[in-house]
């Protein structure tokens, strides 16, 4: 079923409005997603209404707050079909999940000789913490490489792993390239040598269809605000018994069942992780920005996003100058590319002053931009509100930039 896009961009307040003096094209949804105006409500309507500290008030607005805390966990547990409400933890953003992961399975199951295999598409954020643990323990590090396309080449990945890998932690969906990996063969490979896995699902849960029991990951991060949700706020999916062997991230209150000064035992599953009082008015918010997704469907949202992709790269592939960066054969909604001759911040200030909004730079992935040679891309990323008109739009901006450049 096609979606009424006019309708949905209806929900979307912040879209209605003109930048440099033309209508807001907003092409930066793989930095984050726009809010439709039931999150904007939610926020408002917990802090008018409902504000109290969750888990511990003996009083009608805690118990409140408290409900409809535990219910988005359990809207995030059937979003990412986990068997139980317990293997959801919400923490700051998807860095958080996954440096949770590195600082506690992390410590306690790998050590000096162990290896982690990660791809040359990662994010700084599943990057760095996995160096960080390796500076710690002596762990190694080790890298899939990838093809010009900007595709995981899997046997390179096969030959990676042995009995010494203890974790391969992979992105589901590349925010740079939008390159989709072949996860599901990546995690039984894994498995098969006894390696835990782990999916960087930042870029991927707002586009596509996500089963973690399927999967069969041992670990899912994501954030909310990607997903037209609020800023601040991240989920780690863990299976329970790798969850339940892990020790706790953070001390404090929440994350305990007793406290003396000999001794503290903790508390179960998903507690143990979410110490202090939590984001809860976001948390609460986040439940709007599932039940709009659901309202929709995944996959008449990606069908959608995939149109405008298509429609963008028929447009540009004629374009002198165009060079499109990362043309793998499965991609969520992600156009990166270069305009010969032009620095990529150039470009997406002249865009910019046409109204469209998209991002420059190496996107946080910066071994992945020496990988093709490059500093950085302009990134165009598509979102369900995007129209055939804005791409339109995009496209004869690029044309008029790289016609300024490539005469
Ligand atoms: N990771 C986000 C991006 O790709 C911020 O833009």
């Amino acid at each position: 079923m096609s979606l009424n896009i006019e309708q949905i961009r209806g929900l979307f307040p912040v879209l209605h409005q003109e930048v440099h003096g033309k209508p807001l094209i907003y092409f930066d949804n793989a930095a984050t997603t726009q809010k439709p105006k039931s999150v904007i409500d939610a926020l408002s309507n917990y802090y008018e209404l409902d504000n109290s500290n969750i888990h511990r008030g003996a009083h009608v607005l805690a118990d409140r707050a408290t409900r409809y805390y535990e219910e988005t966990r359990e809207a995030v547990r059937e979003f990412i079909g986990a068997k139980e409400f317990a293997e959801i933890i919400f923490t700051k953003g998807t860095t958080e999940s996954i440096n949770l992961v590195a600082k506690t399975f992390g410590r306690k199951f790998i050590g000096k000789g162990d290896e982690i295999i990660i791809s040359t598409l990662e994010h700084h954020s599943n990057i760095v913490p996995w160096q960080m643990l390796c500076e710690e323990t002596g762990a190694i590090l080790k890298i899939i490489p990838i093809n010009d396309a900007g595709e995981i080449l899997f046997g390179e990945f096969e030959k990676l792993l042995s009995p010494t890998t203890k974790l391969v932690s992979v992105v589901h969906a590349s925010n740079a390239l939008g390159t989709i990996n072949p996860v599901k063969k990546v995690i039984a490979a894994a498995h098969a040598v006894g390696a835990k896995v782990l999916l960087d699902g930042a870029q991927s849960t707002s586009h596509l269809e996500i089963d973690v029991q399927d999967l069969d990951c041992d670990f899912l991060a994501f954030s909310a605000h990607k997903i037209y949700g609020p800023t601040g706020l991240g989920v780690l999916y863990g299976k329970r018994d790798v969850l339940e062997a892990m020790p706790p991230f953070l001390g404090g209150g929440e994350m305990i069942k007793e406290v003396t000064f000999e001794k503290t035992t903790y508390n179960d599953i998903p507690f143990k992780f979410e110490a202090g009082t939590p984001n809860i008015a976001d948390v609460i918010a986040f439940k709007a920005a599932l039940d709009f997704v659901n309202s929709l469907g995944k996959p008449a949202i990606k069908a959608h996003e995939d149109g405008l992709l298509i429609h963008a790269n028929e447009l540009l592939s004629d374009i002198k100058g165009f060079v499109p960066i990362g043309t793998a054969k499965e991609k969520v909604s992600v156009l990166s590319f270069n305009i010969n001759g032009m620095h990529p911040f150039d470009v997406g200030q002249m865009l910019d002053a046409k109204g469209i909004a998209v991002r420059t730079g190496h996107h946080c992935t910066q071994p992945l931009m020496k990988r093709f040679g490059i500093e950085g891309t302009v990134r165009a990323s598509f979102s369900v509100y995007n129209t055939r008109s804005e791409i339109e739009k995009l496209a004869e901006g690029i044309a008029q930039i790289a016609r300024f450049k490539n005469k």
